[in-house]
């Protein structure tokens, strides 16, 4: 079956054009001048022909970072795999690079088979994983050689959490050391979490129980001073670093530093370090700041941490936005903690507004058209070894196609969203511009505000080595 897609502006991390884009089966194949010949007879021959004038056709949404059925805090992350990549669908993502988790004393190729098994026919769109390595030891630093020719080439290291995922100095070095010799991107949770916990316990000692205090005793100098220890650590070891999550000034300095004496060093961001903030959201009155419960928190308004890190992604020393999606609902998950913060569980849900919170970005001046592409799709896709099938729109590349209306608009709302959470982070929030249509693989999964997708279209990818490093 074929498909040409006519009349948008194809959009690329490089540039913007007015190409018609021929698809066959679930691959693209050609792209084409409008009017010529073979644009011609393309559309006379197609099976379908999708009229995208006015529109944007843009390469599927890549985000990196997801946590469906995470176990967090005696309870699990509200999404599954089937209904987490729905909601990503939804939202313009055809790709999501989810996180298997080992914890300290587990078998990785045990837990990796767990993961697998969540996802597997679950999914309405393509999927990988990343491996978090909780308890680095002989075994599982063996075992991530076997990973990456497995293709599970990224490995998530934490420095927050004593007791859970925490790794120690000692451990992250030898984790390094090992990705030095088989090509892995070590992804780093920076935070110092034993101050972290020490804060903790004195906040919740002097009666500080509520939401807000989980901002407060998270301190961007303890994400700054985390991110440059990693930092240093990855360059003792020789070995690449990429940041998550970064949320404060501080964090972004010392990574602007490191890419300046040209260290393999990465970040990504996520919407809600750009757009919510300490005082309204995690503050908010009575217990709804713990809808807002993440780590690394959300930083104060009165810092600077928004502006630095819209400067950091025009900069590239922040490269990709991913959501890290762990969302929990109010009822029984979130309220968990109603009498102490340390007891609500760290997650926002949000994979199914990053493309539109991004291109709110563009609609504000503060991002291009093809900067979006590059941030959503075409960076994560090299930076995690699925570039050329994914993050691009060109003949080769699976034909995961976003056709975005910029005059559309929306209202984000937990009446509204396909999430499986019970409130929304972003409630009320405007969005200029609205998925119209999502292509996956050929197949329309979205259009005229319905699903039409099946449980189980999204396949497991195998991913190469970052592009970055070679
Ligand atoms: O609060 C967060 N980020 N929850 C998910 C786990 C993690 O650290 O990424
Ligand atoms: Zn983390
Ligand atoms: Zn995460």
């Amino acid at each position: 079956m074929t498909m040409l897609i006519k009349g948008g502006t194809v959009v690329s991390a490089t540039g913007t054009s007015e190409t018609e884009v021929l698809v066959d089966d679930d691959t693209v194949v050609a792209l084409l001048a409008p009017g010529s010949d073979l644009a011609t007879s393309a559309e006379g021959g197609a099976d379908t022909v999708l009229d995208a004038s006015g529109k944007l056709v843009v390469p599927g949404g890549i985000d990196a970072h997801t946590h469906m059925e995470l176990p967090f805090g005696g309870t699990y992350a509200s999404d599954t795999f089937e209904t987490g990549t729905q909601a990503a669908a939804w939202g313009g993502t055809t790709t999501i690079i989810d996180f298997a988790v080992q914890s300290y004393g587990q078998d990785v190729r045990a837990c990796l088979d767990e993961w697998q098994g969540k996802a597997d026919g679950q999914c309405a769109i393509d999927y990988g994983f990343h491996m978090i390595v909780g308890g680095v030891d002989d075994a599982s630093l063996k075992l991530m050689d076997v990973l990456v020719d497995e293709g599970i080439t990224s490995f998530k290291l934490f420095m927050a959490y004593p007791g859970v995922f925490y790794a120690d100095d000692g451990q992250i070095l030898r984790a390094m050391q090992k990705a030095n010799g088989n090509g892995a991107m070590i992804m780093m949770h920076a935070e110092n979490g034993i101050a972290i916990d020490v804060l903790a316990e004195q906040a919740v000692s002097r009666g500080e129980t509520a939401p807000i205090h989980h901002g407060y005793v998270r301190r961007a100098e303890l994400e700054g001073e985390a991110t440059y220890r990693a930092i240093q650590l990855a360059k003792v070891a020789e070995a690449p670093l990429y940041i998550v999550h970064l949320s404060a000034s501080q964090a972004l300095e010392a990574v602007a530093n490191a890419r300046n004496e040209g260290r393999n060093v990465f970040a990504e961001t996520c919407p809600q370090y750009l757009y919510l903030n300490l005082e309204d959201h995690l503050g908010a009155p009575g217990f709804a700041g713990a809808g807002y419960v993440c780590s690394t928190p959300l930083r104060s308004k009165h810092e600077h941490h928004h502006r630095d890190l819209w400067q950091g992604l025009r900069t590239n020393d922040l490269s990709v936005v991913a959501t890290d999606h762990c969302p929990f609902c109010m009822k029984d998950q979130k309220e968990l903690g109603l009498d102490d913060f340390r007891a609500i569980p760290n997650g926002i849900g949000g994979v199914e507004h990053r493309m539109d919170l991004m291109y709110q970005g563009v609609v504000a001046g503060e991002l291009s058209l093809p900067r979006w592409v590059e941030l959503c799709s075409t960076t994560p896709a090299r930076m995690f070894g699925l570039y050329g099938r994914k993050g691009v729109i060109e003949p080769g590349a699976d034909a995961d196609i976003v056709i975005y209306d910029p005059k559309a608009t929306t209202t984000i709302s937990v009446e509204t969203h396909h999430m499986n959470m019970d409130y929304s982070a972003y409630e009320g929030t405007k969005i200029d511009g609205k998925v119209d249509r999502v292509i996956s693989k050929g197949r329309t999964i979205i259009a005229d505000d319905a699903y039409h997708g099946t449980k189980g279209d999204g396949q497991y990818l195998r991913r190469g080595l970052s592009q970055y490093l070679l």
